[in-house]
């Protein structure tokens, strides 16, 4: 490995043996006629494929709205993501964010966990209060306007 991660401050030591991960976070649209058996079949597929690309997540379906958060190597991850763009089950991706560093994963335990669609609203409101590129907020903004019918206050 070449990375260097000199110590800044008071931040932890990092490992520079510990491998980069990649994440991506994007929005999308469901397409007409997907349903929760659909979003089963998918989590089903992803459990049993993303383990041995050494991806973790969660997706979030509601109203409509897919969410979902992948982390793992970088090359995986765009590979799926790619499989993902031209997946007739949903259009309109929206990537939201996307780095790589070297640190924990966020959901070492979730090889894709799907999280309830009440629950939708919070995570994306989680999403926009860390999102700092103005694209990723407008495009959370619409989102949320998509499930509220309403502008949310980003003030
Ligand atoms: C919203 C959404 C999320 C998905 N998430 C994953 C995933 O995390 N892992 C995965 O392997 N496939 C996922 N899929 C399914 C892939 O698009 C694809 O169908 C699957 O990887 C099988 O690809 P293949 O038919 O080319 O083998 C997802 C599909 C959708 C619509």
């Amino acid at each position: 490995m070449s990375a260097v991660h000199p110590t800044r401050g008071d931040e932890p030591m990092l490992d520079p043996l510990q491998p980069r991960l990649y994440n991506v976070v994007y929005c999308s649209r469901s397409a007409p006629g997907v349903d929760a058996a659909d979003v089963e079949r998918i989590i089903a597929s992803s459990r049993r494929r993303n383990p041995a690309y050494g991806i973790t997540g969660l997706l979030v379906f509601g109203s409509g709205v897919f969410f979902q958060w992948l982390e793992g190597p970088r090359d995986s991850v765009t590979a799926l993501m790619e499989t993902l763009k031209a997946d007739p089950r949903h259009d309109t991706v929206v990537e939201l964010c996307a780095n790589e560093e070297v640190r924990e994963r966020l959901f070492p335990e979730w090889d894709m966990e799907f999280v309830e669609s009440a629950d939708i609203r919070e995570v994306l409101l989680d999403a926009l209060d860390d999102a700092e590129d103005p694209k990723s907020i407008a495009a959370l903004g619409v989102l949320l306007e998509h499930i509220d019918g309403s502008t949310p206050d980003t003030e």
